[in-house]
């Protein structure tokens, strides 16, 4: 019986090379984001990529180590289309940000600063959130939240540990609010359970003087104290909001 014979030459190592960083690329960096990132490496402040921790809508997410040995998180935001004017929402009211270009790569970066300017309060307030490290365009470089090299699970894998992960989360939500911000997306998705939990994901966070933040702020304690009755843990909604405020 003949044997049928591929005619297709078998790929040169540069053909694979090619391909195999067309693929990085069009996956996750376009050009403009390496020379970004190539950028920060001249500029000591990565040593180098290492993988990626998570690929989302909004965002990508990425290990990256430090010249010195540090492991840190990368955030790189995505262009979308999705959701557009409930995104510029956030933005519009928010004070620090005035007149804002409707246009998909301007904002997409003011996501990112936003980001990066909620954990820069977080941090002096002294939330658990990442520590922000970098901030260029539309690539947040902030603390790794992590073990052994790893990052810490999000609470929505594991389930909330006791009503102590409760009680973390809701001071530090107190925290923030006095310190003037709103996180405005809290959900099991955006805690990370270390020795305590961590807030994360900050870009949709507002200050006080946006017209929509005592809303966003009852909608955040509603969703978590939803979340931890589906454990039994129960805290009345009211009097939790007393207490953020008191
Ligand atoms: N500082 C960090 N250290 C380690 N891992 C992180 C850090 N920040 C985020 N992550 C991981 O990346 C994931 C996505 O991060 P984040 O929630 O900030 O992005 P996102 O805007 O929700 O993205 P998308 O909506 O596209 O999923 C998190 O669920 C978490 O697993
Ligand atoms: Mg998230």
């Amino acid at each position: 019986m003949a044997r049928r014979v591929s005619k297709r030459k078998a790929p040169s190592k540069e053909d694979y090379q090619l391909k195999e960083r067309t693929k990085l690329e069009s996956y996750v960096f376009d050009r403009r984001i390496m020379l970004l990132l190539s950028s920060m490496i001249k500029k000591g402040i990565l040593g180098g990529m290492d993988y990626p921790i998570s690929t989302g809508k909004e965002a990508n997410v990425f290990r990256a180590t430090t010249p010195d040995g540090t492991f840190v998180a990368v955030k790189i935001y995505k262009i979308t289309t999705a959701g557009f004017e409930k995104k510029m929402s956030y933005l519009e009211g928010d004070p620090r940000f005035g007149m804002i270009k409707r246009n998909e790569r301007e904002i997409v970066k003011l996501f990112a600063r936003k980001e990066f300017k909620n954990l820069q309060i977080c941090e002096r307030a002294g939330v658990h959130a990442p520590r922000p490290f970098y901030l260029s365009d539309d690539i947040v470089v902030m603390e790794f939240l992590g073990e052994e090299g790893m990052p810490y699970a999000t609470m929505n894998m594991l389930g909330p540990r006791g009503e102590s992960d409760l009680d973390s989360i809701l001071e530090d939500i107190r925290k923030m609010y006095r310190a003037g911000l709103v996180h405005a997306d809290i959900s099991e998705y955006n805690v990370m359970l270390g020795p305590v939990p961590y807030l994360i994901d900050f870009g949709q966070g507002v200050v006080l003087a946006h017209p929509n933040a005592e809303k966003f702020l009852e909608r955040d304690i509603r969703n978590i104290l939803h979340y931890f009755e589906k454990f039994g843990i129960t805290r009345d909604f009211e009097k939790t909001m007393k207490w953020i405020k008191g």
